[in-house]
């Protein structure tokens, strides 16, 4: 429906990772004695699914989870199985999600040679104290080791997550952090504000008022020092929590909120042709079983225009391309009420976004609310 290119991807998502961090709610297991079967039913699922999308595959993104506690026979698996059954374009961006402390020296050539072309390296954070209280693997040093090495040997293509919002994090450390970061002059960051979810440990903790969730002032200070100095730095805000030097937009993520089609492969991982979304099973064992038995690990659902509309606003209102109306009138014969256009005027007069050309495009400032846009947009 959205067809304004024909980027289409595949997402790999790898359920299991060393240690379950203290705020985590995706998908993963931390008990690995069914890697080798969910590695085998993944490389089936490429094959099975290769008809699920016609377009050429521009991007490959390997998330989790994490990826990176694959062995090299296991990423070879899979890898060959995508490159056997689709059409692979030159100019892919062949991304995977690796913990520092599993990026040694063998792995990173390795990864290179079955053709990654960029990491993104969950850092969180520098601070050894907050790296506990998270509940991380690795420590700072091991981070600033990996990046190293990965500049090293010819990956050169990093992106770098960081947490903020955290309890007990102070202005200073989040000051740090940054300054951190773009000391190592990643091509890509990307900020999460930390998100208590309930069934985590800090869910828990917040329950037993064991730990507090800093006050809302505190961390709209912390977005906004982070907004302007990695605008300093010369990092492009492209997405709320995203940030990238010019040309370093990742093409995989701009798929999803460009409404791109993609394939998604392993337990709990979603796909999307434009008509209909396939939401895979998030449970390993069954996902396998699945497999083997070669019945969808999948449910369907089909799109009505009501709800491509409203992800299409929920997902590009939170862009640097923005909503464009015209558009919208178009496919969906969506029009702005007077108490819309009023909301939209009272938000560009406080500098929070432009709306020129019949395009709302929220800037820094307006991001920090977008989902407060959503409520008021939404039909
Ligand atoms: C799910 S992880 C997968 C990649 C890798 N395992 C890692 O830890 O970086 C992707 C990103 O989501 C972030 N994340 C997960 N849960 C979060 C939460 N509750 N609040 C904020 N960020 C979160 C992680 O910190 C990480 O940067
Ligand atoms: S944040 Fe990453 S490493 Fe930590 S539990 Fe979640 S997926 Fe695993």
């Amino acid at each position: 429906m959205f067809k304004n290119s024909l980027l289409a991807g595949i997402y790999i998502h790898i359920p299991f990772c060393k240690k379950a961090c203290h705020y985590c709610d995706f998908h993963f297991s931390t008990t690995l004695n069914l890697v080798d079967d969910v590695v085998d039913s993944i490389a089936l699922e490429a094959k099975r699914m290769k008809s699920y999308i016609s377009e050429p595959i521009e991007t490959i993104y390997f998330g989790g989870g994490t990826p990176s506690i694959l062995n090299a026979k296991q990423l070879q698996k899979i890898t060959e199985s995508i490159f056997q059954h689709y059409t692979i374009k030159d100019s892919i961006e062949f991304t995977l999600e690796a913990n520092p402390d599993d990026l040694t020296e063998g792995k990173i050539v390795f990864l290179k040679n079955i053709g990654v072309n960029r990491l993104s390296i969950g850092t969180q954070s520098f601070n050894e104290n907050i790296l506990a209280f998270l509940n991380r693997s690795h420590t700072a040093e091991q981070t600033l080791e990996s990046v190293d090495l990965c500049q090293q040997h010819g990956i050169s293509n990093l992106s770098l997550d960081l947490i903020y919002g955290i309890p007990e994090q102070s202005e200073n450390q989040w000051k740090e952090d940054l300054k951190s970061m773009t000391q190592l002059n990643p091509t890509h960051i990307s900020c999460y504000a930390l998100t208590i979810e309930e069934k985590t440990v800090f869910g828990n903790w917040r329950k037993k008022g064991k730990i507090l969730e800093p006050k809302d002032e505190l961390v709209e200070e912390q977005y906004d020092f982070m907004v302007n100095y990695l605008q300093q730095k010369g990092y492009i805000h492209y997405e709320v929590s995203n940030f990238a030097k010019p040309t370093f937009i990742s093409k995989h993520n701009s798929a999803y909120w460009h409404q791109n089609p993609y394939i998604g492969l392993g337990p709990g991982a979603h796909s999307f042709n434009g008509a209909t979304r396939q939401f895979n099973i998030s449970n390993n064992s069954k996902y396998i079983k699945l497999i083997k038995a070669n019945q969808p690990p999948f449910t369907t659902e089909k799109l009505d225009k009501n709800e491509l509309l409203t992800e299409y606003i929920f997902t590009k209102i939170r862009t640097y391309w923005g909503l464009d109306f015209n558009l919208m009138k178009q496919l969906f014969n969506y029009q702005l009420n007077n108490h819309q256009v009023e909301f939209i005027n009272r938000i560009v007069s406080r500098k929070m976004a432009t709306f020129v050309n019949n395009k709302l495009i929220l800037n820094s400032k307006g991001f920090f609310i977008s989902d407060s846009v959503v409520l008021e947009l939404i039909p």
